[in-house]
């Protein structure tokens, strides 16, 4: 059962007419006795921050779409506004391409000075999906012996945002 403080992440992956499309939020599992206009007497404040930084982090990335772009400096921008907020950036799992097949190139990594391959051009289909470890240093992530669980090896908290764009003529 959901408790209170718990991090939850929905990913949705849709497919139609022949298309897929990705999608993931996360959320915080919230005490309902405090109100939305009181949200800075929750007790959650780290889950906040975080869930905060990485949405902020997506739109961040988002807006600078465009044709022309490489996709390689997504990860710059995404990179350097985690850590000045304090965070990490998961280095393990990237976005990908996708429209006709579901998993497709270009990979976009979530940290800087990646080496991806690629340049945006209109009618691309991608994802941006970065996933943010509370604090900078974490040691990273590993997979337990389910061969699904994703944890951070010191059990730092982690929150992902994904989100599927399409490039157009002006971004
Ligand atoms: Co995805």
């Amino acid at each position: 059962p959901f408790k209170i403080g718990s991090l939850v992440n929905l990913d949705l992956a849709i497919f139609r007419d022949g298309f897929h499309a990705d999608l993931s939020e996360t959320f915080l599992i919230r005490d309902q006795r405090i109100k939305e206009s009181e949200i800075s007497q929750d007790q959650n404040q780290d889950q906040l921050d975080l869930l905060k930084v990485s949405y902020d982090a997506l739109k961040l990335a988002a807006s600078n779409i465009k044709p022309g772009v490489f996709y390689r400096d997504l990860g710059t921008i995404i990179d350097n506004f985690v850590t000045s907020k304090g965070h990490s950036v998961t280095k393990n799992y990237c976005g990908h391409g996708t429209g006709i097949h579901f998993h497709t190139v270009p990979i976009i990594p979530h940290y800087a000075n990646n080496k991806a391959i690629g340049i945006m051009k209109q009618g691309h289909i991608f994802t941006i999906e970065p996933m943010i470890n509370s604090g900078l240093n974490n040691g990273g992530s590993k997979i337990l012996s389910d061969k699904w669980t994703v944890v951070t090896r010191n059990g730092a908290k982690s929150v992902q945002f994904e989100h599927t764009f399409l490039v157009t003529e002006t971004g």
